[in-house]
């Protein structure tokens, strides 16, 4: 099976790849950061040089200065892998987010729309790159808040005809060695709360199902629902009273917002 792993930090995710048990299965491995060598290295420090030694040593390619957004840019149009990895994405802080924020990231609804437009704009290049039909996308996000305020199991809507195929817990025990790792410096965050999203390009209607009925960690058992913050209720008369809590109407307001930049941007 042929993997690309696009915005590793320390390389230990890739690297895992390389020594864990999926290993004997890879026949081929891009291991692929966003940061250039020298950064990279100022960031992470000689442990990333060292799992980088290990991967190409091992015969795979690591490559730098690889914008997950645009993989087109990297890669010829025939290209194709089996699994493409993006292991905690975060906007980077240099980034300058597109013009709905003037240039600039705002506050804490711009960080999440900034990290939704990330997360949305690498489905919809790396969607071009998978085979098909068993290939598909990983993206592992923390399940506290802010992420959970991302909603991850929506952007495949926004990359069709991919689609939302499973949720997981994410097990660190699956990639021996792998350390997360900041988006700023070599400074490690717990990984036992995260969930693995995997999408691919599937035709039966039965998918696009469960990525409408994903609400967090319960199945969808009750008619009653809110949508925006994915809960149930068993009645209406508690729903109502979910609709008009603080919490609900700061998340309506982030929905309308998002959904004004993804009518901007991608319609
Ligand atoms: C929280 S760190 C996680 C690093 C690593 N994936 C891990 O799990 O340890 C977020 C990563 O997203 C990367 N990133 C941000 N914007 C990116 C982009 N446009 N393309 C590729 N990677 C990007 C950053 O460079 C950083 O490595």
């Amino acid at each position: 099976m042929s993997v690309l792993l696009v915005g590793d930090g320390n390389f230990s995710f890739s690297r895992s790849l390389c020594s864990s048990p999926p290993c004997p299965r890879i026949t081929s491995l891009i291991a692929t950061s966003y940061d250039n060598k020298t950064s990279l290295i100022k960031k992470y420090g000689e442990g990333a040089q060292r799992n980088i030694d290990e991967i190409v040593s091992s015969g795979w390619i690591v490559k730098h200065d690889v914008d997950a957004r645009r993989l087109e840019k990297y890669f010829s149009k025939d290209t194709r892998f089996d699994y493409i990895y993006f292991m905690h994405p975060l906007v980077d802080p240099d980034d300058r987010v597109r013009m709905v924020f003037d240039g600039k990231i705002n506050n804490g609804e711009d960080i999440i729309i900034a990290n939704r437009l990330l997360i949305a704009d690498f489905l919809r290049s790396a969607k071009d790159f998978l085979t098909l039909p068993h290939g598909e996308i990983r993206v592992a996000c923390k399940d506290t808040y802010p992420y959970t305020w991302w909603r991850v199991s929506q952007l495949g809507k926004l990359a069709r005809p991919l689609k939302l195929k499973k949720v997981e817990l994410f097990r660190n025990d699956d990639f021996p060695g792998y350390e997360p790792r900041t988006v700023e410096m070599d400074k490690s965050f717990p990984s036992a709360k995260s969930k693995m999203y995997s999408f691919g390009v599937l035709n039966d209607e039965g998918n696009v199902e469960f990525e409408e009925q994903w609400y967090g960690e319960k199945e969808l058992k009750l008619q009653i629902v809110c949508s925006i913050c994915e809960k149930q209720f068993t009645s209406e008369a508690d729903k109502a009273r979910h609709l008009k809590t603080e919490k609900h109407n700061i998340r309506a307001k982030l929905e309308e917002k998002w959904a004004k930049t993804v009518e901007e941007i991608y319609q």
